[in-house]
């Protein structure tokens, strides 16, 4: 059959499969062809087990309080299934699961449970809604871990599930192992359970051994013997979680489990935020999340785990709405949808432009304005060859030296009018950091002593003092470029004007101090500051900028 375009008409008269956007996702239209034959759900279920697949990630352990705070916000964004922990696991587990139930989230609560009568025990202790029971079926289970025979594992399979269904809770049962266990098997287990009123039944791809194709037939034909909604569970061995997700609907399952930012056993499970803007974009199927809200969590979670999101993560790294290339710049800027396949605040992210070696014009100058630099065509040409020199030795140029590049060019980086006469700041135990700075304007000598939370944000309060009240720290970044306690650091400060929101400003410094160097940094920003300000009153006849 040959392809059909998305207009319908054979491929020999082919039109382009891009159309101009409508709903801010603007993936190919050949999905549609693809998919138009299927039949979906209307809606698919989340279950989110960030909170036990993904606590199982190597080196992470969440307090209770963390992972309560995770829970909350796991409900905000719309989960519809929480699965809060291993309540036998640990009483610190079953502490947090009992805090997570307790807290009147709108979500299923649940504990998963091995298929014995004394975790659901556990579990029930956590006044939990429902259990996510497991039991490996797969051979090389049963045989080499278990060492169980198949009968007496649909038994235990059996028994759980009427236990927790006796004692009132929702059951959702996964045969572990599942895509590497018999067909005639898993039939065997799934019709046993849904006789004694399991509500669910999930299939785990354990070990990620699955491909989408497999995945689509192998739902569809456990589908054809379970009448209760079917799940899928699929982890990231081969990278093909989130494909074996979204195939797993295909083949008729309701419901998906998956994890903030793809954390999770080994490789990780499939990441919420791609199955969810994934079932979107290709085939319209919705869910309860508020994808808003998904970069929000993604951070979170990330800070709570100590596991940093790789910038090139889909949907939530720090590159996935980034461009630099000058050809890509110039067409974002042009119409998004040339080079993003869906806008960024849709799942709660901005789109930024980062300077490098493959800076255009468009890009830089784009850049430049965000700081309210306009430069002529001659010093837009040297800052883009500079820059591009810059980059091409490997160093990296942030914004704070792309202003500096920019302002050396203009001719504004002349002598400095604002210089640090003096600075004094008193910390200690028990006592209200203060800090003074003599700073000399343009000659003039002025002195402002203010205190903070710390010798920092007391002295970064003083020299704004001494300036004008009017400058606001609107940045404060620190990063440590060797470690041990005699580190070198780098202090970058981005400073803006309350009374015009065009005037900002960037200073950096690096040294072994960070009190000092933020002191140093604070001098290049309010610097630039004053010069941008200067330029500013220029036509207004005022010689001075504060
Ligand atoms: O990956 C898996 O099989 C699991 C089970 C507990 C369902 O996490
Ligand atoms: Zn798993």
């Amino acid at each position: 059959m040959p392809i059909q375009t998305p207009s319908g008409t054979a491929k020999e008269t082919m039109e382009p499969a891009f159309k101009i956007p409508d709903k801010g996702m603007f993936v190919s239209d050949y999905n549609k062809e693809i998919f138009a034959a299927t039949r979906m759900p209307e809606l698919v279920k989340i279950l989110d087990t960030t909170l036990r697949d993904g606590e199982q990630t190597p080196n992470v352990a969440l307090s209770s309080d963390d992972k309560l705070k995770i829970a909350q916000a796991l409900d905000e964004l719309g989960v519809d299934i929480i699965e809060a922990g291993f309540a036998v696991n640990s009483e610190g587990e079953a502490d947090a699961i009992k805090k997570i139930a307790g807290a009147g989230l709108k979500a299923e609560i649940c504990s998963l449970c091995r298929a014995s009568t004394s975790d659901i025990d556990a579990a029930l202790k956590c006044d939990v809604d429902s259990v996510h029971i497991f039991l490996a079926t797969s051979k090389v289970h049963l045989e080499k871990k278990l060492r169980i025979t198949r009968e007496e594992a649909r038994d235990k399979a059996v028994v759980s599930v009427q236990y927790a269904k006796d004692h009132g809770l929702i059951a959702e049962f996964s045969c572990e192992d599942g895509t590497r266990t018999e067909l005639e098997f898993l039939d065997v287990v799934h019709k046993a359970i849904q006789e004694v009123g399991v509500d669910r039944i999930d299939i785990p791809d354990t070990v990620g051994v699955m491909t989408p194709p497999a995945m689509t037939q192998f739902v569809a034909e456990i589908k054809k013997s379970v009448k209760v909604p079917l799940a899928v569970h699929c982890h990231d061995d081969f990278g093909l979680s989130v494909a074996n997700s979204l195939a797993g609907i295909l083949g008729g399952a309701e419901e998906i489990h998956c994890t903030i930012n793809g954390l999770g056993e080994r490789a990780g499970n499939a990441a919420l935020e791609e199955v969810v803007m994934g079932l979107l974009a290709f085939y319209n199927v919705k869910t309860n999340i508020n994808s808003r809200k998904m970069a929000f969590v993604s951070r979170l979670v990330s800070q709570l785990t100590g596991i940093a999101v790789p910038p090139n993560k889909a949907i939530v790294g720090e590159n996935a709405f980034s461009h630099e290339s000058g050809i890509h710049v110039h067409g974002v800027l042009s119409e998004c949808s040339t080079y993003e396949p869906m806008r960024p605040e849709i799942v709660g992210k901005e789109r930024t432009f980062v300077v490098g070696k493959h800076s255009g014009v468009h890009a830089i100058q784009n850049k430049l304005r965000e700081y309210g630099l306009e430069l002529n065509p001659d010093q837009m040409k040297e800052v883009v060859t500079r820059v591009k020199k810059w980059a091409e030795s490997g160093k990296k140029l942030d914004d704070a030296e792309l202003l500096a590049v920019a302002y050396d060019v203009m001719g504004q980086e002349a002598e400095p009018a604002i210089k640090l006469e003096e600075f004094t700041v008193f910390t200690g135990l028990n006592f209200t950091p203060t800090a003074t700075v003599v700073l000399s304007i343009d000659g003039e000598v002025r002195r402002a002593s203010e205190t903070g939370v710390g010798p920092i944000d007391a002295s970064m309060s003083a020299m704004r003092a001494a300036v004008s009240k009017n400058i606001v720290l609107q940045e404060y970044r620190l990063e440590a470029i060797t470690g041990g306690s005699n580190a070198l650091c780098e202090v970058t400060v981005k400073l803006g004007d309350c009374e015009d929101a065009k005037l900002l400003s960037l200073g950096k410094s690096v040294g072994s101090d960070i009190v000092t160097t933020s002191v140093d940094a604070m001098v290049e920003g309010l610097n630039r500051l004053w010069h941008r300000k200067l330029n500013a009153n220029v036509g207004k006849e005022k010689r001075r900028a504060y």
